[in-house]
Formats: structure tokens, sequence, C-alpha cells
């Protein structure tokens, strides 16, 4: 299962790809705006700090802007997936860009029909979006497991990217499933890491580790 951060914030980014385990980044308009600087060079540093697929998102609507737009994105950076809203534009520019070898990620998916229309157009990435629709009291691991099992059946390429995570279980179901992708944001990861039992046993072992007769250099060499 690969792991992407959810997240435009350099700290962030560089943090979690010290700890080894993150395989892309996700953006979208939100994130960036949060960061107050300017767009091309902060997607330039995350595409220096992270040598996995980058997404970001096409603000067009019309499918001739968004494979213009799209073309603009992909050459910041080669690593740059394209994110493309689920739309009749969208997917018509994703059956273009598709020809083109330009990566798309359809973005805003919230049914199972919307993710198979997606793979028909030739998107590289799905993203539904599992946390806003628990939001609004729907299940959105029902969503991933429909999607996982019609790409299965089908043998589509199209890689699921589960977006939209908002705590650990998230994570832990979409593994279940079998999806490719949980794209986390920063404190999410954090909790994936964090047992509190790791926390009781560190601190006894370092205190059973004083109780120990030394000789000289109390650390260990
Ligand atoms: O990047 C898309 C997605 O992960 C957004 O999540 O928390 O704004 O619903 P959220």
């Amino acid at each position: 299962m690969q792991l992407f951060i959810d997240s435009a914030n350099l700290e962030e980014i560089r943090e979690v790809s010290r700890w080894g385990i993150i395989d892309g980044v996700t953006t979208n308009p939100t994130l960036i705006a949060k960061e107050g600087k300017d767009f091309r060079q902060l997607i330039k540093e995350i595409c220096e700090i992270v040598d996995g697929p980058i997404s970001v998102e096409a603000i067009s609507m019309q499918g001739g802007e968004i494979i213009k737009e799209a073309r603009g994105l992909s050459r910041i950076h080669k690593n740059i997936v394209v994110k493309i809203p689920l739309t009749k534009e969208g997917l018509k520019a994703v059956k273009v860009l598709s020809k083109e070898g330009i990566k798309t990620n359809v973005t805003l998916c919230f049914s199972a029909t919307q993710a198979l229309l997606s793979a028909k157009a030739g998107a590289n990435f799905v993203s539904p979006f599992v946390g806003r629709l628990d939001d609004i009291s729907g299940r959105g691991m029902d969503l991933v497991r429909e999607i996982c099992t019609i790409f299965h059946n089908y043998h589509f390429p199209t890689q699921v990217i589960v977006a939209s995570v908002r705590h650990p279980l998230h994570v832990l179901e979409a593994a279940l499933l079998g999806a490719d992708i949980a794209t986390c944001p920063f404190p999410v990861l954090e909790q994936l890491l964090k047992h509190p039992l790791t926390d009781i046993g560190i601190k006894r072992f370092l205190e059973d580790w004083e109780k120990i007769p030394k000789k000289r250099d109390k650390r260990p060499r």
C-alpha cells in the first residue's frame, strides 16, 4: 500500500519524507492557499522533497481549458499528476491527456459509477473523498469497497486514492480493502505512528536501564 501526504506545507512534507514512509503528495487549492506562497515555486519545492506522484489541481472547468492548464502544470516537473474534477468536461480532458501521457487524478469522487467513468476515460488515479461522505451520514468506506471491487473485476489499471482521510481507521480499512493509496493529513500520519503502550514501554526500559550497574560510561557503545 502506498501512503501519500495530503498537504502543501513544506515542513510537514519534509518531516514525513524523513520517516521513509511517503510515496507521494496530494494538494488542492485549499491546502495551497493556506501556505500563502507563490504557487509554481511551492509546487517545485514539493517535487524536490518527494520523488513520487505530486497531485496538483486544475481550476479550469471547460475541457479545452483544462487540457491547456494540465499541459502547463505537467511542465513544472515530471512527477506532476493533474487533479481534475469529476465532470463531463473533466472526463473529456482526461481522455485527451491520457493519450498525451499526462497523468491525471480524477477528484471529488462520491459514487462508484463516477469512479467507473473515470477509469473508462483513462484516469491514472481516482480519489473517493471518504471523510466528506461520512460528514453527511454517508459511508465513505463502502464507496471505496465498491470501487475496489469494480476495478478488480475488470482489471482497470486506475489506482484508488482514498482521500479526505480524517482518522487512522480510514487508513486501516483502506488497507484491508486493498485500496492502492491513502492520502493523509500530517496529524493522521502521526496518529498512525503513536501507541501509548510504545511510549509506556520506552519509559519503563529507560528507567530500568538506569538501575543497571555500569562501570564507566552510562551509555551503551
Ligand atoms: O485533497 C483532497 C482531500 O483529501 C480533502 O480532504 O478533509 O478537505 O475533506 P478534506
